[in-house]
């Protein structure tokens, strides 16, 4: 059973995931599907889908005009929550600091936080991959965390551009995660790679040691382009 989560991002409409409830309706799979959607769209309901967020306030109610909470997000019926994406920590200065306390405040809602990390193309071409990713897991992820989380790889500079890494690359930075997140104490933890994820693709990915499923971006806007990502895994 593999994690088959899809982020909208600011994409879609609530008709829009309406049909994509609908088509999904009778894919047969055992793998879990999750998609991350707007905040205006969640509520929308299925039995085959957990739905999800892709990011919360750090605060639990009050002053802060245009913020949503993890408690408003859960009385939804949403499961999941992104936290940390790429592009929070791009265009909203997210640091690993915030993302912990949006961690934080995931949990203490009953959220799964999909705590995302990854390095950008100046630190890749620095070799500075392995440490990104090793303080990105440690910072974001609080200490007293329980089991309840799930961590994505998404290297930055591969998001959205058509790139992936290789095999190989992926393999280290996830076998990195994966013994990082054992010395906290949480090991077993669904460990997702993100990037330009498509249906020739994901097969192969998940193949990867510790690729415990994936993260999918511009091809979980469609059914015909996110149905052959969730049925290529059993
Ligand atoms: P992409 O996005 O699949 O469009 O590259 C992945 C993500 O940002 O989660």
């Amino acid at each position: 059973m593999k994690v088959i989560a899809g982020n909208w991002k600011m994409n879609g409409t609530r008709t829009g995931l309406t049909d994509m409830v609908a088509a999904l309706q009778n894919v047969e799979t055992e793998n879990k599907i999750i998609l991350c959607v707007p905040y205006t769209m969640l509520g929308v309901e299925s039995n085959r889908i957990y739905m999800g967020a892709q990011d919360v306030s750090t605060h639990d109610h009050g002053a802060y005009t245009g913020e949503v909470s993890a408690q408003m997000v859960a009385a939804t019926g949403a499961k999941y929550v992104i936290v940390g994406h790429s592009e929070r920590r791009q265009y909203h200065n997210e640091t690993n600091d915030i993302v912990r306390q949006k961690v934080t405040a995931a949990l203490s809602a009953g959220l799964t936080p999909i705590v995302c990390v990854g390095e950008t193309m100046d630190e890749k071409q620095a070799g500075k991959t392995m440490e990104i990713i090793e303080s990105g897991v440690k910072e974001s992820i609080p200490n007293d965390t329980n089991k309840n989380i799930i961590v994505a790889y998404e290297p930055r500079w591969a998001i959205g551009a058509g790139l992936t890494p290789t095999k190989e690359e992926i393999a280290e930075a996830h076998k990195l995660i994966a013994d990082t997140l054992m010395s906290m104490g949480l090991s077993g933890t669904p460990i997702l790679y993100g990037a330009s994820v498509k249906g020739s693709n994901a097969a192969e990915i998940m193949s990867i040691p510790n690729v415990d499923g994936v993260l999918v971006g511009g091809a979980s806007l469609k059914p015909d382009d996110f149905i052959p990502i969730i049925t290529s895994v059993k």
